[in-house]
This record gives C-alpha cells, sequence and structure tokens, in this order.
C-alpha cells in the first residue's frame, strides 16, 4: 500500500455543502481539490480553510464545458496524481413554475447539475480504470426523486444524475469503481436560504425531524461511501431528508 494520500475531487467546493464535503474527506486523510468556478471566492476560501487548519487544493473549471472539466482534471493530476473519489456537488437552483420558466433557466440548470457530471465523470474514468479503483458520488437531491413544484428544470437534472448513477455503477462494477448518488433534503445553506421566507417555513415545517440538515449530515455519507470498504454499496440513491420523503 503505497502511504500517498487519495485525491478527492469535490466539484462546487467551496460552496454551502461542498465545503463540509471537503472538511470531512480531508479529516478522513484525503488530498482534497475544490472545483472552483469564482477565482476570488475560492482563494478567499482556501484561505480561510487554512486557518481552520485544512490545506485543500483548488482547481478552476467551468462545469458545463467538456473541455474546462478536461483542463481541470489535466491540472489536478499534474499538481496533486489522478483523482480516486470524484464527488459530484456543483449545482445551481433556477426557479420558477413552468408557466414563467425561460429556455436560459432550463439550459444552465441541466448543464451546470447534468452536463456537469458526463464531463467530470469522462475526465475520471480512464484513470480510475488503470487504477481498479474508484468512488464517484453524486449529491443530488429529494426534489430529483418527488418533484417539486417551481423545479422542473432542477428535478429533471437531479433524477438524470440518479439515472446516470445506475448505468455507470452497472458499466464499472467489475472494475473497482463504485458510483452512488446521495439525495439531501433541504440543508442549510445559502442556496434554501433565497427561497421566500413563507414557503421557506412551510418546508421546514414538512421535515419530521424538526431542523433543516447541515452540510456534515451530507458529508459523513460521502466519507462513508469513498471508503475502500464500501465496495459492496453501488447504483445506490441514499436519502438524507429528515424523513421528508420516504418511498
Ligand atoms: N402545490 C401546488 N401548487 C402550488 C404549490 C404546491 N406546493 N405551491 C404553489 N402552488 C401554486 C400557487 O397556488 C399558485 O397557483 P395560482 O397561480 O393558480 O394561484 C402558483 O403555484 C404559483 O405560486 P407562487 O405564487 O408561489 O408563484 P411564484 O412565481 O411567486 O413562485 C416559486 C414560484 C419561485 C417556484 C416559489 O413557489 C418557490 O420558491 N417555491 C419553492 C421551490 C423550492 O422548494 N425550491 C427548492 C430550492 S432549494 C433546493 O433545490 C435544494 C434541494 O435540493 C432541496
Amino acid at each position: 500500500m503505497s502511504m500517498q494520500k487519495k485525491i478527492a475531487w469535490v466539484t462546487g467546493g467551496t460552496g454551502g455543502i461542498g465545503s463540509g464535503i471537503c472538511q470531512a474527506l480531508a479529516k478522513a486523510g484525503y488530498q482534497v481539490v475544490a472545483g472552483y468556478s469564482n477565482e476570488a471566492k475560492a482563494k478567499a476560501w482556501q484561505q480561510e480553510q487554512k486557518e481552520a487548519g485544512f490545506d485543500m487544493g483548488i482547481s478552476y473549471a467551468d462545469v458545463t464545458s467538456f473541455d474546462s472539466v478536461a483542463q481541470s482534471y489535466a491540472d489536478i493530476c499534474a499538481r496533486f496524481g489522478p483523482v480516486t473519489v470524484l464527488v459530484n456537488n456543483a449545482g445551481i437552483t433556477a426557479d420558477g413554475m413552468l408557466k414563467k420558466m425561460d429556455a436560459e433557466q432550463w439550459r444552465s440548470v441541466i448543464s451546470t447539475n447534468l452536463d456537469s457530471v458526463f464531463n467530470t465523470s469522462k475526465a475520471c474514468l480512464d484513470g480510475m480504470l488503470e487504477q481498479q479503483f474508484g468512488r464517484i458520488i453524486n449529491i443530488s437531491s429529494i426534489n430529483g426523486e418527488k418533484g417539486q413544484v417551481g423545479q422542473t428544470n432542477y428535478s429533471a437534472a437531479k433524477a438524470g444524475m440518479h439515472g446516470f448513477t445506475k448505468a455507470l455503477a452497472q458499466e464499472t462494477a467489475r472494475k473497482g469503481i463504485t458510483v452512488n448518488t446521495i439525495s439531501p433534503g433541504y440543508i442549510a445553506t445559502d442556496m434554501i436560504m433565497k427561497i421566500r421566507e413563507d414557503i421557506r417555513e412551510s418546508i421546514k415545517a414538512q421535515i419530521p425531524v424538526g431542523r433543516f440538515g447541515e452540510p456534515e449530515d451530507i458529508a459523513r455519507l460521502v466519507v462513508f461511501l469513498a471508503d475502500e470498504a464500501s465496495s459492496f454499496i453501488t447504483g445506490a440513491n441514499i436519502d438524507a431528508n429528515g424523513g421528508q420523503f420516504m418511498h
């Protein structure tokens, strides 16, 4: 066994859930590289992490662009080594009733939340096959499972992620690579703070545990799935939603 740290690439790593995932993986001994789209934010984030005792790598990618992601992967390989844990966490919302949704709201959410998964997985797959080991963990959503008023775009992209998970899991099952989905419920991050307050409160009232989730509620599942010992779990979709959706 090499003593070299495993490389974990977390897209959207500087965001709410992303930061929690990066910290949990770093604590578990991974060299973490956070993917980012906003350089100023990422540099400040990296500094903050340093002050908190975390040595995080960062790498730019426009996750909607195949070429930009390929370039980021090459950059990560050159500076750190090949990625064996890929966490597809980058995602946006652009909510609106379909009646009012424009094509750009549709396109931006599908490309950021779903095209991104194709782009990053393609970038990492050959290296994982070479190492005969890999973990791809797709951060989907409760709303990809149950649907949500105002989220035809987001629900479609998030459901699509799990379809991707199941297909790729079958392709790689004999190659030491697992592919799984985590479906978070409503997690207390900037993303849900964008929801109008009265609507947000009515959503909170629908969560049996009586609170929004925390990034750590998701991050601990990522660490669990990334572990070498989790090799029998593949093609799964694991909920962490405070009981809001049981199925
Ligand atoms: N079921 C059925 N109909 C509903 C409804 C519901 N739950 N909620 C609202 N409606 C109806 C309203 O009654 C209204 O109908 P009429 O026009 O016939 O009166 C219509 O839908 C429009 O409702 P709004 O007035 O709320 O419309 P709006 O345009 O002002 O707002 C919206 C639309 C922006 C989508 C707003 O409803 C909203 O923000 N909803 C919450 C969406 C949400 O949960 N987003 C999650 C973001 S966080 C995230 O995505 C992370 C994650 O993974 C969980």
